[in-house]
This record gives C-alpha cells, sequence and structure tokens, in this order.
C-alpha cells in the first residue's frame, strides 16, 4: 500500500466496515482511523472483533464538523482518506431530503477542506452509479465515467453534489482526488433497510417480501468485497483527477432477486407482494466499467454463491440484525 496513515469515513456501515477489514488483513504495516458518527445505520458491531488491533483508531465524529476532522488528519498525519460516509438509503431521502444534503454534499465539503488545509495525498471519495440518473428499461446502454450527472432523488442528488465539489477542489486547489462510481452493493452487515437484506430476513422469519409495483426495474449488482478490490486499486493504481466505474455487468430485477432469496431459502414463491412504487424509483442503472479492468481490476464473486454466503449469514446471525429493525424505516 504506497498510503501508511488512512482515514476510512463511515466505517461503521456496510462498505465501510468490509473495507476497514479488508485493508487491515491485506495490508500489516498501516495504521487505520475510522470516523463514524454512529447514525441510525452506524453499527460499531461492524467492527467490534478489530478494536484491541493496536493498528485501529475510531472517533465518533461528524464530517462536517471541521475542527474534529481536521484534528484526526493531524494527529494521526493522514496521508489518505477514502469517503464512505454518508445517507445512503433512497426511501429515507423521501422522508428526511435535507439530512442527505448536509451530510452527502456540505459533510463533503467540510472534510475536503479539512484534507486540502493538511495537504493529504489522496482523497477518494465513494459515490454511485446513481448519479448519472436512469437509463430506459428497454435498453442496452450504459453509463461511463463520462455520462452527464443526472439525479433524480434526494439522496442521489447529494451524491452528485459532493461528486462535483470534489472534482472542484481537484481542478481548483490540485488536490489528488480520485472518484469511484459503484453498482449496488450486497454481502453480509448490510443493515437491514436495503432490499436484499429486507428479503432476507422477511423469508426467514415467513413474511411477505415486499417487491415495488415496478418490478421488472433493473440494478447491477456487485459483491461487497469485490467493492473493496476496486477501491484498493484506484488507490495503489489510479490517478488523481481520474474517475473510475466499478460494476459487474451482472443485472436483475427486484423479481428475479426475490425469486432468487426464495429459492436459496426454500420458501414459497407466494411470499412475493406487490407494494406501490417509493417516488422517483428509476428504472436501470448499468455501468460500463472497462476503464476499471483495464486498470487491471476483475470482480471474482458469482452472484448465486455470493448471495447463498450473505442469506446463510442472515440466517445464522439474528443477534446482529434483530436490534436493528426498529431503527429501520423498512420495518415501521
Ligand atoms: N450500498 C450500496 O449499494 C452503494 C452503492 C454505491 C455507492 N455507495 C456509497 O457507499 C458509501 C457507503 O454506503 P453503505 O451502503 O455502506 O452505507 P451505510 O448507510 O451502511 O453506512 C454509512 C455510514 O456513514 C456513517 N455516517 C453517516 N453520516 C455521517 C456523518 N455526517 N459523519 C460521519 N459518519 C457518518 C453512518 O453512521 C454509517 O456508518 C456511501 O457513500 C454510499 O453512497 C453505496
Amino acid at each position: 500500500m504506497s498510503y501508511k496513515n488512512i482515514l476510512v469515513t463511515g466505517g461503521c456501515g456496510f462498505i465501510g466496515s468490509h473495507f476497514i477489514h479488508h485493508l487491515l488483513k491485506k495490508y500489516k504495516d498501516i495504521n487505520l482511523v475510522n470516523v463514524d458518527l454512529l447514525t441510525y445505520c452506524g453499527n460499531p458491531e461492524n467492527v467490534r472483533d478489530i478494536a484491541d488491533d493496536s493498528r485501529y483508531n475510531f472517533y465518533k465524529a461528524d464530517i462536517g464538523d471541521y475542527n474534529a476532522m481536521s484534528s484526526v488528519l493531524k494527529k494521526h498525519q493522514i496521508d489518505c482518506i477514502v469517503n464512505f460516509a454518508a445517507e445512503s438509503d433512497n426511501n429515507k431521502a423521501v422522508s428526511s431530503p435535507v439530512d442527505f444534503a448536509r451530510t452527502n454534499a456540505l459533510g463533503t465539503a467540510v472534510l475536503l477542506e479539512a484534507a486540502r488545509q493538511a495537504g493529504v495525498k489522496r482523497f477518494h471519495h465513494i459515490s454511485t452509479c446513481e448519479v448519472f440518473g436512469q437509463l430506459p428499461l428497454k435498453s442496452k446502454s450504459k453509463f461511463s465515467e463520462k455520462s452527464p450527472y443526472n439525479p433524480r432523488t434526494p439522496y442521489n442528488a447529494a451524491k452528485a453534489s459532493g461528486d462535483l465539489i470534489a472534482k472542484a477542489y481537484h481542478h481548483t486547489f490540485g488536490l489528488p482526488v480520485t472518484i469511484s462510481y459503484c453498482a449496488n452493493n450486497y454481502g453480509t452487515h448490510q443493515f437491514p433497510e436495503k432490499v436484499i437484506p429486507v428479503f432476507a430476513i422477511r423469508a426467514i422469519q415467513n413474511d411477505p417480501l415486499p417487491v415495488f409495483k415496478s418490478s421488472g426495474n433493473k440494478r447491477e449488482w456487485i459483491h461487497v468485497s469485490d467493492h473493496c478490490s476496486a477501491i484498493d486499486l484506484v488507490l495503489e493504481k489510479g490517478r488523481a483527477g481520474e474517475t473510475y466505474n466499478v460494476g459487474t455487468g451482472l443485472e436483475k430485477t427486484v423479481t428475479n432477486i426475490a425469486d432468487d432469496v426464495l429459492a436459496i431459502l426454500k420458501k414459497p414463491k407466494t411470499l412475493k407482494k406487490i407494494v406501490p412504487d417509493r417516488p422517483g424509483h428509476d428504472s436501470r442503472y448499468l455501468l460500463d466499467s472497462s476503464k476499471m479492468k483495464k486498470l487491471g481490476w476483475k470482480p471474482k464473486i458469482k452472484w448465486h454463491e455470493g448471495l447463498e454466503e450473505t442469506l446463510n449469514w442472515y440466517k445464522n446471525n439474528p443477534k446482529w440484525w434483530q436490534p436493528l429493525l426498529s431503527r429501520s424505516n423498512s420495518w415501521k
């Protein structure tokens, strides 16, 4: 690893906690700082096993708090930041849109400014395929890194805003920024508000699976460990000022996912229940990830194998998810 002191923000969330485990396992000689505000979906259990690792430090803080961020950057001589911290749920974005602008746009701006003042050598910003808007359902089109931004929900509009500020910090101040746009992630430890954990837990409990009316809408899926290996490669080989799409090409409709979950868990198809669409429900996203492949990245986990591993984990870890259900909009 080219960097020694790495700050991961949002490291108690789903992808951030996987990324921290990925780095600490692979690189013995790094120091890792995790800053997380522990919002309703930030879960210290996700990093409990590394709490005593001498290479690891945790701070409960807001990326939008300039003094707190500056002090962490200085104290730990951070040379690389990977910014996962965000409000990330499209359903919550409909009920509390301002929270999304505060963290995903303003919080990112504050962290960028703290990074500029501290002179960090790399600021990697985690973005999403959703900033590009939606693709027609019946088409073969894909988003490239050069596709225009066209966000349609408060979540992806706030993510797009954060991206644009990050790009401006590169162009205006020369901050070495890279951005990755990733497809929908799945895997263990995902907060039970997103579709796969919701389907998994409901199926395990023999409860109906809520399938949006536009059940043919498609998403591109990637196992979280493949996302982590892509970010790692961008830190090593990516160039400042560049952006990278991270996807697998695997598209699934909501109905496909419900059917796959029910089949793996050996539950009847009759558990599917059609519910009204969420406002602003995008039809389709798909990324052209050839730039990442040229950099040397390849996803490794096959859908069926990754989904089975994920579902088994939810089946075997009710102690992890049971206390979270009361905090999730999907269960109220
Ligand atoms: N989940 C996906 O499918 C997906 C796909 C593409 C991109 N992303 C992006 O990846 C990142 C991580 O997503 P996730 O699914 O792990 O989300 P998550 O909701 O599981 O985790 C987000 C974490 O950020 C923390 N956080 C929120 N606001 C904060 C703030 N102001 N300061 C510090 N910490 C704060 C939360 O406590 C939580 O631990 C996000 O930026 C998201 O936009 C996610």
